[in-house]
């Protein structure tokens, strides 16, 4: 029997309202709501090929799937068998829980078991403080459904017309790395505990730069960082914060105010890593040039605002690089300023974008 092939690509997202801290011994539930913005072409492309009559089995084969998507050139990330056993566990449950979202969607599955085969890649260096497990998880995700429904292109069909259906598959990315599961919509995606859904927003389209402070391997894993944020002082009172902080930029993205995100984008970066700094032991990310450039940006933001030059939108996530969001109309204006100012840094360019997305 051929094996069955399954392709999909996933951008990554970055959250202006952080996923920092999760339940203890829960499979990912964040402590507090996020909110992200989906990117488009900083993304994951994944291959699952299935041999459904072969013995059980999983195969990372460390190389770059077989398609082209014209997202640029492709860097497979170099996994440690943690990692790879960790994708292994996905696939697995991924197998085992999907037939049943299917069927609620009168979609048929071939019987679990089988060899998985997975390819696959990022269009951006792993683990630099640009989400590569949460494009990589959603990626892996959708690619192994399409090797477990059927029908691939019904599949297809309800995948791009059924926000529920985009919603469940989220919930069990979201078991393989939590914030995978809100790279299944976009741009915006508000998740709170298991349910991870789109945001009505009026603010223009959005370009997003990436100052490439460093592209190698972080210190502190994100995994570390969830459970050592709890030692720091400032965690007492962050939940509410931050939730809080995120029902002020929903209304923020509703009534489309875009100096008012940026503020709270802003003052939520600084929240977050004054929390790494304040844990026990304390860790940064930073490193001479992310402090060169958020003094550079926080010019701007504590300019007087003017909804006719609206501040950037700023932040980091876990990791150097600097992250920053501005209407498209002014994205080749932020980007020669950009590169005036730090033209040693490598600048990487996107947009918002729509989420996951199968490949045919
Ligand atoms: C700083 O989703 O990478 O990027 O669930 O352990 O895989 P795991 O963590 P992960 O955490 C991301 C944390 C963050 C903030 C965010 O994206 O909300």
């Amino acid at each position: 029997m051929n094996p069955i092939i399954g392709r999909a690509r996933a951008p990554s997202n970055i959250a202006l309202i952080k996923y920092m801290g999760k339940k203890e011994g829960s499979a990912n539930l964040p402590e507090n709501s996020s909110i992200s913005l989906t990117l488009n072409s900083l993304c994951t492309l994944a291959e699952v090929s299935r041999e459904l009559d072969g013995p059980v089995e999983f195969q990372w084969t460390g190389e770059a799937p077989e398609f082209v998507t014209g997202d640029g050139p492709v860097l497979v990330p170099q996994l440690q068998d943690e990692a790879i056993s960790k994708i292994q566990s996905h696939v697995r449950r991924t197998d085992r829980e999907v037939p049943a979202i299917l069927k609620h969607f009168g979609l048929e599955s071939f019987p679990p078991g089988g060899r998985f085969i997975l390819k696959s890649a990022n269009t951006f260096p792993a683990a630099s403080g640009i989400a590569s497990s949460a494009s990589a998880f959603a990626a892996i995700t959708l690619a192994t459904t399409l090797t477990i429904a059927c029908d691939k292109e019904l599949f297809s069909r309800a995948f791009k017309s059924e926000p529920k259906l985009r919603s469940l598959l989220a919930a069990i990315s979201r078991q393989g790395s939590g914030s995978s599961c809100r790279s299944f919509d976009g741009p915006w995606v508000f998740w709170e505990n298991e349910q991870a859904e789109k945001l009505e927003s009026r603010l223009p389209e959005l370009a997003h730069f990436v100052l490439l402070v460093s592209a190698s391997e972080k210190s502190v894993s994100s995994s570390t960082a969830h459970h050592r944020v709890k030692s720091s002082p400032l965690w007492s009172g962050r939940v509410d914060r931050a939730n809080a902080r995120a029902q002020q930029l929903k209304t923020a993205l509703a009534s489309g105010d875009l100096n008012q995100v940026a503020r709270l984008s802003w003052s939520e970066c600084w929240e977050m890593h004054s929390l790494f700094h304040t844990a026990e032991p304390p860790f940064t990310y930073w490193q001479p040039q992310t402090i060169g450039a958020l003094n550079w940006f926080s010019a701007f933001l504590n300019s007087p605002a003017s909804a006719a030059n609206p501040f950037p939108i700023v932040t980091l996530d876990a990791g150097p690089n600097l992250h920053c969001l501005v209407p498209l109309e002014a994205a080749a204006d932020w980007e020669q300023r950009i590169r005036t100012a730090f033209p040693d840094t490598v600048l990487l360019c996107d947009r918002q974008g729509k989420g996951a997305e199968v490949i045919s």
